[in-house]
């Protein structure tokens, strides 16, 4: 078997490995991404729908979607409930930028389609089982393909944009030498035809536990309520979802619909010990996960991209190492920041069992001392928004 060869080898046809094959290609720099799973699969699973103002500024810029314009909505604010009251935080106003709704599907929908017209070397259903460094300046993965034959693939550089059980990451010390964290609680999450209940998304924090209140698009709404980890989806009617829902937005009275896919999302927060040894790199969930509350996930990714993208511009144009060297600190100084807000916004909003009488005033006060506080205001609103991406590497 002959071994394919290509200066950069992606694992994962996610968000993460598809914008690094645009923007490499973008500078002249071939590479061929690899995904275990079918184009129908990645186009069509529901991921989260928020994406930062800096995440469609590059999509739009760099050529990747312009339809993040056109269908997606330009949201300039959230709203926090909590004791019954909403509170809008109002971005432009706090931070001069807003957020964007537009599905991570339809994101994934745009990215394939550029890099297939633009003659990328993407290849669905191949499914890459080790990672040999032991030649350190050419990695080779290898792996099955979508007819079962075995594959090898021969690299100046790797990347795991593979996902939270990335296999490329048992080539920089695997899961275990992460740092992560979990959590006593759950997403029961669920996709109705509804219009709209309300014109922004509602973050709401009542005594049964939390809800999002969530959209798709004019007749497609995305809502979320707390529940335990363990929950079954199927275990509950439609009129027990809509009650329980209901019950967590006091003051909205929700404009309800078929429910047409239900799902437990657990929450995790995990950073890998590693983001790059040698020639191997990870990016996305690969490196990083974090709790869904703020919509972080897909952002930091493209982050990661931005990175990584000037480091191997560096490596493979100009044999410069040293942004590549600096690569992981320098995403990590983000991907850190993030993991707090995520955690953040996360014990800030939902009730544990465990909680004691003094937890719960306390973290009322918390949510007061946010809403009531423009610097409050304003660091919510910078960070779900977005910080500026960091372009500066070694
Ligand atoms: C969605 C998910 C989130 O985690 C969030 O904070 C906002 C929106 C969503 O799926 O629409």
């Amino acid at each position: 078997m002959t071994a394919v060869r290509t200066p950069v080898a992606i694992v994962g046809a996610g968000p993460a490995g598809l914008l690094l094959s645009h923007l490499l290609a973008s500078s002249g720099i071939a590479s061929l991404v690899v995904d275990a799973r079918s184009r129908a699969e990645i186009e069509t699973t529901i991921r989260a729908g928020i994406l930062e103002q800096g995440t469609v500024d590059l999509l739009v810029e760099t050529g990747a979607s312009t339809r993040v314009l056109t269908d997606g909505r330009r949201h300039d604010g959230i709203e926090l409930r909590f004791d019954g009251e909403g509170h809008r935080i109002d971005f432009p106003a706090l931070t001069g930028r807003s957020v964007w709704l537009y599905p991570q599907h339809e994101v994934l929908a745009d990215l394939i389609a550029t890099r297939l017209a633009d003659g990328q070397d993407l290849r669905f259903g191949t499914r890459i089982e080790t990672v040999d460094t032991t030649d350190p300046a050419r990695p080779r993965l290898t792996g099955t393909d979508a007819e079962g034959r075995p594959v090898e693939i021969e690299a100046d550089m790797v990347v795991g944009a593979d996902g939270s059980r990335s296999v490329v990451r048992a080539a920089l010390g695997g899961s275990a030498a992460g740092s992560f964290r979990e959590y006593p609680f759950a997403w029961f999450g669920i996709l109705c035809e509804a219009p709209p209940s309300a014109d922004e998304l509602i973050y709401s924090h009542a005594p049964e536990g939390f809800a999002l209140i969530s959209q798709r698009s004019a007749t497609v709404q995305r809502m979320y309520f707390q529940c335990d980890p363990g929950a079954d989806p199927d275990a509950l009617s439609e009129r027990e979802i809509w009650d329980r829902l209901q019950a967590r937005v006091p003051g909205t009275v929700l404009k309800e619909g078929p429910i047409f896919q239900r799902d437990v999302l657990r929450f995790r927060s995990f950073v890998a010990g590693e983001l790059r040894r040698g020639r191997v790199a990870l990016i996305g969930d690969a490196a990083h996960t974090v709790p869904p509350t703020g919509a972080k996930g897909m952002n930091l990714a493209v982050a990661d991209v931005v990175l990584l993208h000037r480091a191997l511009e560096a490596l493979l144009h100009r044999r410069d190492e040293r942004p590549l060297d600096a690569f992981g600190e320098t995403a990590l100084r983000r991907i850190w920041k993030a993991q707090h807000f995520s955690w953040w916004m996360t014990s800030m909003l939902h009730s544990t069992p465990e909680a004691t009488a003094f937890d719960r005033e306390r973290q009322r006060a918390e949510l007061r001392s946010i809403v009531e506080s423009e610097a409050g205001r304003a660091y919510l609103a910078e960070a779900y928004t977005g910080w500026p991406f960091e372009t500066r590497v070694g």
